[in-house]
């Protein structure tokens, strides 16, 4: 199954994928957190999506593209995958489709995780992130067993460079620019699906998993 997660910066796509990816066995690929591997490397590509994230803009869609087309390329991914925060653009929708069609394959939902603007900025201030495994949570609506330390994987986490509200609020700008076009697009193509992203997480992963059994 592919599955590709929508939403606002904030909207919960993270935290949704991770539960997607761990039901239903198949891996969670995000972006964003390659980027932040990247930069933690220190790798060239780091060096250069930092600019730009740091700034709240996308990285091209070259660049990224790329990277994303090498991920879905490895042996993991056989039996599907989870994307959450690509494709950003119509660009990277486009190539996404024509290199699934070339394997006779698809998207099979886009799931648009619903959370106004005013929910988001707050969201932010209390996400906390694990820079080792990408693990998310929340001082208050997501906490992790011990005060600032993965459960997953016993790292400290830590607050995003992105995550001031400046970056927040240029980030929302691009987003409804740049990324919500996508939601005509997979309405036009008959696969998007929309939850309300502002209830608990549990209750947002119990309305996807109605939508993943339609398959
Ligand atoms: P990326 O890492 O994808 O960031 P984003 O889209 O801005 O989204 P976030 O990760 O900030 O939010 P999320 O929706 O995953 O929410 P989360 O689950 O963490 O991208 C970062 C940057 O990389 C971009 O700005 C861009 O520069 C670049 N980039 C990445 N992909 C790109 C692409 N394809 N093209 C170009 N550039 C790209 O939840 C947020 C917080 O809320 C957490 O604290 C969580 O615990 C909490 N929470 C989650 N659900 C709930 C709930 N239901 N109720 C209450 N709290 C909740
Ligand atoms: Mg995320």
């Amino acid at each position: 199954m592919k599955i590709i997660m929508l939403g606002a910066p904030g909207a919960g796509k993270g935290t949704q994928a991770q539960m997607i990816a761990s039901e239903k066995g198949i891996p969670h690929i995000s972006t964003g957190d390659i980027f932040r591997a990247n930069i933690k490397e220190g790798t060239d590509l780091g060096k250069e999506a930092k600019t730009y994230m740091d700034q709240g803009k996308l990285v091209p869609d070259e660049l990224t593209v790329r990277i994303l087309l090498d991920r879905v390329a490895k042996d993991d991914c056989k039996n599907g995958y989870v994307l959450d925060g690509f494709p950003r653009t119509i660009p990277q929708a486009n190539v996404l489709d024509e290199e699934l069609a070339k394997l006779n394959d698809h998207v099979d939902f886009a799931i648009n995780v619903d959370v106004p603007d005013e929910n988001i900025i707050s969201r932010m201030s209390g996400r906390r992130a694990c820079p080792k495994c990408g693990a998310t949570y929340h001082v208050k609506h997501v906490p992790p067993k011990k005060e600032g330390i993965c459960d997953k994987c016993g790292s400290e986490l830590v607050l995003r460079d992105d995550d001031k509200p400046e970056t927040v609020k240029k980030r929302l700008g691009v987003y409804h620019e740049q990324t919500q076009p996508l939601i005509e697009y997979y309405t036009g193509k008959g696969i998007l699906r929309t939850v309300d992203g502002t209830v608990d997480p549990k209750d947002v992963y119990a309305a996807i998993n109605e939508i993943l059994a339609e398959v």
